[in-house]
């Protein structure tokens, strides 16, 4: 009864250790394509073709529902795949429209017309891929109206924690929130739109300062995940066993996962 976790990378641990958290009882397959990473500077046709790639491994090992815990896939593959390329007894679901749900005060499900919703000024951080495709702009717009939404390409900041190296993906973060600042000076709210980004979201938080609220995935896609589970449960696919694979250096990612992280997280190759 697994489920498949994808990421390009290692940032949807973040998302992974929530899901975890939320459904204990459920072994989760998790994906990183590390040897393609980093996506949000990949092109749309790039990232469908390497996210299918993906999905279709995940789907070998027994997880008929798959979730895109990344972004810039959701982004910027989501929609085509749901269209054009999954298959009728399969899933693949994405983590944008848990986190507009929750920002626009929706239960799941809930596909009354847009209305007008308490925050009116959302400063998005995301990669440039995922701030190129609009795809956040366009779900908020089916549920809400009359938000005003500054996003801002955070270029850098997924190589620098790939990297290991906070203090200039501190740095990244601190002139990113600058620079959306400049143009938007007060938002009410700011969606952190990328998978790595709550481990430099005391950064995020510190420079935007107090009284911006700072919504973050992983908890809002674990419970949004349970949610669906109890209502779909013929999705829970075949797999038995937890794992983690990488198409890149097993080892390496291994190691860079567990310091991302700060427990041990070993990766076997794909
Ligand atoms: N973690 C991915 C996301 O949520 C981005 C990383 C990448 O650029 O590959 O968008």
């Amino acid at each position: 009864m697994a489920v498949g976790v994808f990421d390009s990378g290692i940032g949807g641990l973040t998302v992974l250790d929530a899901l975890k958290r939320r459904l204990p009882e459920v072994p989760f397959v998790y994906l990183g394509d590390n040897a393609h990473a980093p996506y949000g500077v990949r092109n749309a046709d790039d990232i469908f073709n390497l996210t299918c790639a993906a999905t279709e491994r995940l789907w070998d090992e027994g997880c008929d529902l798959v979730v895109l815990a990344c972004n810039t896939a959701a982004a910027a593959a989501l929609h085509r795949m749901q269209a054009t390329w999954v298959p009728r007894h399969k899933r693949v679901l994405g983590v944008f429209v848990p986190l507009i749900e929750a920002l626009t005060e929706r239960q799941w499900g809930d596909n009354s017309p847009p209305r007008e919703v308490a925050v009116k000024h959302v400063a998005l951080f995301a990669t440039p891929a995922t701030v190129a495709t609009r795809a956040f702009q366009r779900e908020l717009a089916f549920r809400a109206i009359g938000v005003d939404v500054e996003a801002q390409p955070c270029g850098g900041v997924v190589d620098a924690i790939e990297q290991g190296d906070e203090i200039l993906a501190e740095a990244l973060v601190r002139s990113h929130v600058e620079a959306l600042k400049r143009r938007m000076p007060h938002p009410q709210a700011a969606v952190l739109g990328c998978t790595h980004y709550p481990l430099v979201e005391k950064s995020f938080a510190e420079a935007l300062g107090p009284g911006v609220k700072v919504y973050s995935q992983a908890n809002l896609v674990a419970e949004s995940l349970a949610d669906y589970l109890t209502r779909r449960p013929e999705f829970l696919g075949s797999g038995t066993e937890s794992k983690f694979l990488t198409t890149g250096d097993a080892r390496a990612v291994s190691s860079k996962a567990t310091q991302f992280m700060r427990k041990s997280v070993v990766f076997e190759a794909a």
